[in-house]
């Protein structure tokens, strides 16, 4: 995968499918970040309908919570929803974050789903680019917080839990240039870098496969499975930073439903046990890129790694990456 051509032809012939009937979720607690629209929003309505006995929708303003909450329970009026703040943005927000995930008695599922596509050059407040800041620092230090309730739930419950990250087929069309930059995270914050359209988006889902795989090779599987997943092309408000009309055209011709997408994210919470380390896309562990294959990609995951670590540990002295650091 990863062509044009493929790309279409998955789009046009491939329909994803909603869990079987027959799951269910009862006495799990299910987490999702960015969960008040799009993807996010459907994939909780499915945990919803299979019974999970604890939603925890992370959001960036309450009230987009609530009625997301309320659009859960119209369909599912006993599902025990409960709304959280996160902003990948402001690293108080991830450190109150961490906290409050460290008082759950249990947590099951993660879907680290929250992202942006920017197609104009902006930093965010921590003077990061804002697609580098939300999609790939955000998430890897929201990955840390949720990992530890992860792994503590696995070990009371002598069963594997789950993490999964969402990333792109858009990590395949992207040159990576910046992969030969001294520090790689800095030259990518560098406008001059920023590249044209979306190139900088999808530079950073190649940051989330690379995240996942480094990460997954570090916790054993039988404790936390942890894979990434490509949702497809979707209808969402994804695309609203899009200024001209040819996405709408595009989305007329290939795009799935956020329902549909938000299938892809729950299976691969949900299902393939044996995806560690592992890229789903169509609902099918399949290959990533090449690059990522590559030895330079490995080298790339661990720099990606390392210096990630590294901007954490100075920016965000709260944040808790144990056993890790
Ligand atoms: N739709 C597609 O075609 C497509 C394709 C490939 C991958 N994806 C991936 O799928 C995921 C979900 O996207 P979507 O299509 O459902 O788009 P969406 O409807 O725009 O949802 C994105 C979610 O992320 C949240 N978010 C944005 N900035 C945030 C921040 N600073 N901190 C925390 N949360 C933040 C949004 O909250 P607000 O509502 O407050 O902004 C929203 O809940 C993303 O990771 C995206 O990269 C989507």
């Amino acid at each position: 995968m990863g062509g044009f051509l493929s790309f279409c032809y998955r789009q046009l012939t491939v329909k994803p499918k909603p869990l079987p009937s027959n799951t269910s979720l009862k006495g799990k607690t299910a987490l999702i970040t960015g969960a008040n629209s799009g993807l996010g929003l459907e994939a909780a309505k499915q945990l919803a309908t299979h019974h999970v006995s604890r939603l925890i929708l992370t959001v960036r303003d309450a009230e987009k919570g609530e009625a997301a909450r309320t659009s859960i329970l119209e369909k599912t009026p006993n599902t025990n929803v409960e709304i959280w703040t996160l902003d990948h943005e402001f690293y108080d927000s991830i450190v109150a974050f961490q906290q409050r995930v460290s008082t759950l008695d249990r947590l099951d599922y993660a879907l680290l789903n929250a992202g942006v596509k920017k197609m104009e050059y902006s930093t965010a407040q921590t003077g990061h680019e804002t697609n580098v800041q939300i999609n790939h620092i955000g998430t890897s230090a929201v990955s840390f917080a949720v990992l530890r309730a992860l792994r503590k739930t696995a070990h009371q419950l002598n069963a594997p839990t789950r993490l999964t990250i969402v990333s792109s087929e858009g990590h395949f069309w992207i040159p990576f240039h910046e992969r030969k930059a001294e520090t790689i995270l800095e030259r990518m914050d560098d406008k001059a870098t920023f590249g044209h359209q979306m190139q900088r988006y999808y530079t950073t889902k190649l940051l989330n496969v690379l995240w996942t795989r480094n990460l997954a090779s570090k916790v054993p599987a039988e404790e936390v499975v942890i894979n990434t997943v490509n949702p497809g092309f979707c209808y969402s408000g994804l695309h609203r930073h899009e200024s001209t009309g040819i996405i709408k055209i595009f989305l007329w011709a290939f795009g799935w439903t956020s329902a549909q997408g938000g299938h892809c994210l729950v299976d691969a919470l949900v299902q393939h046990d044996g995806s560690h380390g592992k890229y789903l896309s169509d609902q099918k562990e399949t290959a990533p890129s090449a690059f990522v294959l590559s030895e330079e990609g490995k080298t790339a995951e661990t720099r990606i790694w390392d210096e990630t670590i590294a901007l954490l540990q100075k920016e965000v002295p709260g944040v808790n990456m144990s056993p890790f650091v």
